[in-house]
């Protein structure tokens, strides 16, 4: 009987049908032990003091985070906000000494390492500070906030031997681990194209946060936060969504493309800055107290490969990150990761010889089976069924980062995310509001380690 030929809609149907049986395939439960932390009880002896700069959203999440580390203990914290001191007791749960003045932990000799989580612009000056008294330095992403800050605080690292680790956690999660593991065996083949991305859709995702009933000139040290950047009267909308504004933060790419930018660096193994970067973006629905885009999306060029980032306020949809290769794909979404092979079995032309006379057609045909064997059982598999990568619900790699860290402050073995690591994540970072602000590509000078346009 001769074979009904499939409708269109019926070819669609069963492939989809097919890929949802494949990437359905089979998931794997990552292994949880940190690469360079040790997990054991630490002697008293050996327990690290460190103190906390800037104790707002983040620091307290990583003080939150420190508990769950051995060996460790936070003995004093700064803020130049009253309220953050007693947020920083709290969730520390004890009385730790607080105060406004930061030189007063850096100066303290029983402080082993400092951690910096204030907003941008005081990263490089803590940072530089802190190597020079002899602390190692937890600082938070993005690292820099200026090019010339990056590598003012590399070569601080460098002359002073001090550990500085950033403070970008996927660097040490085991979820991306795995996938720099796939991406290294070959397995995605030549990888050209990569792309990600992070959205959100609501105030709080565009750091329209509220401003706390108490904030004051009296319980926020205003002259102190404005550091270097020019003066202005007390503004509770600049402190509190200092991320809006150019003079603080770096806007979208400072806040999150950094991330993507970190575990992409490590999957992929690169250790520069791109080598060019075209952003197009525009302040579209969060338009009051805003300098900076609301939505941005960059192209990134880097020697081996393109990266796409995007990262939108005005639309919710899981972050992701995708590497496209010739032999497969790799993606994360939602801390799952899945690579799908595609089929590379060697197929003779279809489409193009339908223009041939029959007569052609067979000969082409048969040649090519002539020329191409059955391939042996194994060489390609006969299903592309995907693998799926998770970690526990209870994993946490903000844990795992600071774990890493505590343990190179230990051992002097260097941070998983050291200064030079995350100076070219920042760079790229720079690189992609660079273009944005000036309406050009922006071009990296390595040897006049500067961002040029084009
Ligand atoms: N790794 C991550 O996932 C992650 C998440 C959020 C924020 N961050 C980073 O953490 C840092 C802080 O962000 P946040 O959301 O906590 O901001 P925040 O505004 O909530 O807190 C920052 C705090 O720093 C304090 N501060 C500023 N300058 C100071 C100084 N000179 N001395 C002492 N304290 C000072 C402020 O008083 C403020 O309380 C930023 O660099 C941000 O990019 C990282």
């Amino acid at each position: 009987m001769k074979k009904r030929p499939m409708s269109r809609r019926e070819f669609v149907r069963r492939s989809a049908a097919l890929a949802g049986a494949s990437l359905a395939a089979r998931t794997i439960l990552l292994d949880p032990t940190p690469f360079q932390a040790s997990a054991g009880p630490v002697p008293p002896s050996d327990t690290l003091r460190f103190g906390i700069i800037g104790t707002g959203v983040r620091g307290c999440e990583l003080l939150q985070a420190s508990r769950h580390v051995n060996g460790v203990e936070c003995v004093a914290a700064c803020d130049l906000y009253d309220s953050r001191h007693l947020a920083a007791r709290e969730c520390l749960g004890k009385q730790v000494p607080v105060t406004k003045e930061y030189r007063e932990l850096v100066e303290r000799k029983d402080i082993d390492a400092l951690i910096v989580a204030t907003s941008d612009h005081w990263h490089c000056r803590l940072v530089e500070e802190g190597v020079v008294a002899g602390k190692d330095v937890y600082c938070e992403k993005p690292m820099s906030h200026t090019v010339e800050e990056g590598f003012a605080m590399v070569d601080a690292m460098q002359k002073h031997n001090r550990i500085v680790q950033v403070g970008s956690q996927c660097r040490s999660s085991i979820v991306y681990a795995k996938a720099k593991e796939i991406f290294e065996s070959g397995a995605l083949g030549q990888v050209t194209a990569i792309e990600a991305c992070i959205d959100r859709n609501d105030a709080s995702g565009a750091w329209v946060y509220p401003i706390p009933p108490d904030a004051s000139e009296t319980t926020i040290d205003w002259e102190r936060f404005l550091g270097d950047t020019p003066k202005r009267p007390f503004d509770s909308i600049r402190f509190f969504r200092w991320r809006c504004f150019r003079d603080y933060g770096e806007g979208l790419p400072g806040d999150l493309y950094v991330h993507m930018l970190t575990g992409i660096h490590y999957i992929t193994g690169t250790n520069a800055p791109p080598l060019r970067a075209a952003s197009v973006g525009g302040i579209f629905r969060w338009t009051e107290n805003r300098e900076v885009p609301d939505m941005i999306w960059t192209l990134f060029e880097y020697p081996s490969f393109r990266l796409s980032l995007r990262c939108n306020l005005n639309n919710e949809s899981p972050g992701m990150a995708r590497c496209y290769g010739t032999k497969g794909t790799l993606e994360i979404k939602n801390d799952v990761l899945t690579f799908a092979p595609q089929n590379t079995e060697p197929q003779p032309e279809g489409y193009s010889i339908l223009g041939w006379p029959e007569k052609l057609r067979k000969e082409y045909l048969e040649q090519w089976r002539k020329e191409h064997p059955v391939p042996l059982p194994g060489k390609y598999p006969l299903t592309q069924s995907a693998e799926t990568f998770q970690a526990a619900p209870s994993y946490d790699y903000q844990i795992d980062h600071m774990n890493n860290f505590m343990e190179s402050v230990r051992s002097r073995r260097p941070a998983v995310e050291d200064a030079v690591y995350g100076n070219n994540t920042s760079i790229a970072c720079h690189m992609a509001n660079y273009s944005h602000f000036n309406k050009t590509f922006a071009v990296w000078n390595e040897g006049a380690r500067k961002i040029q346009g084009s």
